[in-house]
């Protein structure tokens, strides 16, 4: 079959950009950790204030040493805030939210979650820089969403 050359072309430089797209979703995951959303666990939003884990959101320390931090977002604010993990100790974040779809993100760190009513979304991180931490919400979510911020504080 006859391919025109100059079609030839832009089929190698397609190619070459499926090539270098495939390239740098596996070098972030691998050198940036960056991942998609793994992990799948349901809680019902309406019921939250009687939920053994999110009625009462905190950071606590579970007996075998590890932390885990238990978040509600909800318009316009987190709670616990401010949020104080240990530095240096890998820290599981369980967030959900209570009304609409809000943003966990902590600024100059690469966690960053969505907070969707409905889901548990977790991640875990280990902070090594002690420090105080911006959380913003990053999915637009009402009137004050600009204003929706929390602190993360790292010691
Ligand atoms: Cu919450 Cu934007």
């Amino acid at each position: 079959m006859h391919v025109e050359l100059y079609e030839r072309i832009w089929m190698w430089i397609a190619g070459a950009l499926i090539v270098l797209f495939l390239g740098v979703i596996v070098s972030t995951a691998a050198a940036g950790a960056i991942q998609p959303p793994s992990h799948i666990e349901t809680v019902d939003p309406a019921t939250l204030a009687s939920h053994p884990e999110f009625s009462d959101p905190k950071v606590k320390t579970n007996a075998d040493g590890s932390v885990t931090a238990s978040i509600v977002a909800a318009t316009f604010s987190f709670t616990p805030d401010p949020i104080e993990v240990p530095a240096g100790k890998p820290v599981t974040f369980r967030i959900t939210s209570s009304d609409v779809i809000h943003g966990f993100m902590v600024v100059g760190t690469n966690a960053n979650a969505m907070a969707i009513p409905g889901y548990v979304s977790q991640f875990t991180m280990t902070f090594d820089k002690p420090g105080e931490y911006l959380i913003a919400c990053n999915e637009y979510c009402g009137v004050l969403h600009h204003g929706m911020v929390g602190k993360l504080i790292v010691k």
